[in-house]
């Protein structure tokens, strides 16, 4: 069976979850396991490049992933620089828009900086949108939003009465963007761990026992043909 090309989830989000038990299988390090899963990133953004999805968002690094070993964020970091600067021309190749969301300010200045190099040259690329949650936290973005309503509303820019989900979504990161039609999680563990909480309101779910580093375009591609077969009713009947 093909990929119905009508039917192509406008935005997918994933979180890649494995890489630690992926690399304790194998009596590696954590980190071997985190850049084998950097491959994977490549492999996918590629392929929902190829399959012309308008928005991939990866979950790289969350609010919490702080509080692991000092090492381990210093090696995911080197990675996520790394990722970036190697990634660089194929995005601008393949019309690929890179866009960091989450607590940019909390992130290292070398990968700051690179990722606002690889944003800057990229800004104009229409494609697809890469989002790369780093330093993310859904219930610190819906906080955000709350703060930038109450704000304006407090300077008589906005009405309180008049506030509606549209006006919610565009102070979200995710402004511009369709909401999330399939959110994938691999590793086996059914949680949405504070991922896009407000985007994935209607989203189709999708957990595989695969660990991150294992999955391929042909799971990936599966899942989406998956997706496609969903009776999706937003809450209305067929
Ligand atoms: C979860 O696995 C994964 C992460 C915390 C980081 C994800 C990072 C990558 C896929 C590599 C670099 C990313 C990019 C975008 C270049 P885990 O460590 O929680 O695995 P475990 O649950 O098996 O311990």
């Amino acid at each position: 069976m093909e990929l119905d090309p009508d039917k192509i989830p406008r935005h997918i989000a994933i979180i890649m979850d494995g890489n630690g038990r992926w690399a304790k299988k194998r009596l590696l390090n954590r980190i071997n396991g985190h850049e084998k899963g950097m491959g994977v990133v490549r492999t996918i953004v590629q392929t929902a490049c190829r399959l012309h999805i308008p928005t991939l968002t990866l979950f790289a690094f969350s609010t919490e992933n702080w509080n692991r070993p000092k090492t381990e964020v210093s090696g995911l970091m080197m990675l996520l620089r790394r990722f970036v600067v190697t990634e660089r021309r194929t995005m601008i190749k393949n019309g690929i828009r890179l866009n960091a969301i989450g607590q940019f300010d909390k992130l290292p200045p070398s990968v700051r900086d690179a990722l606002q190099s690889v944003m800057d040259v990229t800004s104009r690329n229409s494609d697809m949108v890469l989002n790369l949650a780093l330093s993310y936290g859904a219930r610190s973005e819906i906080v955000e939003m709350a703060k930038q309503l109450a704000i304006a509303a407090k300077n008589g820019d906005l009405e309180p009465n008049a506030i509606t989900p549209e006006i919610v979504s565009d102070h979200m990161y995710t402004k511009g963007m369709s909401d999330v039609d399939l959110l994938i999680r691999t590793s086996g563990e059914m949680r949405i761990s504070n991922f896009l909480l407000w985007q994935i309101a209607y989203a189709e779910l999708f957990f595989t026992k695969t660990l991150w580093p294992d999955f391929s375009e042909e799971e990936f591609i599966s899942i989406i043909k998956d997706y496609q077969s969903r009776d999706r009713r937003f809450g209305a009947i067929t």
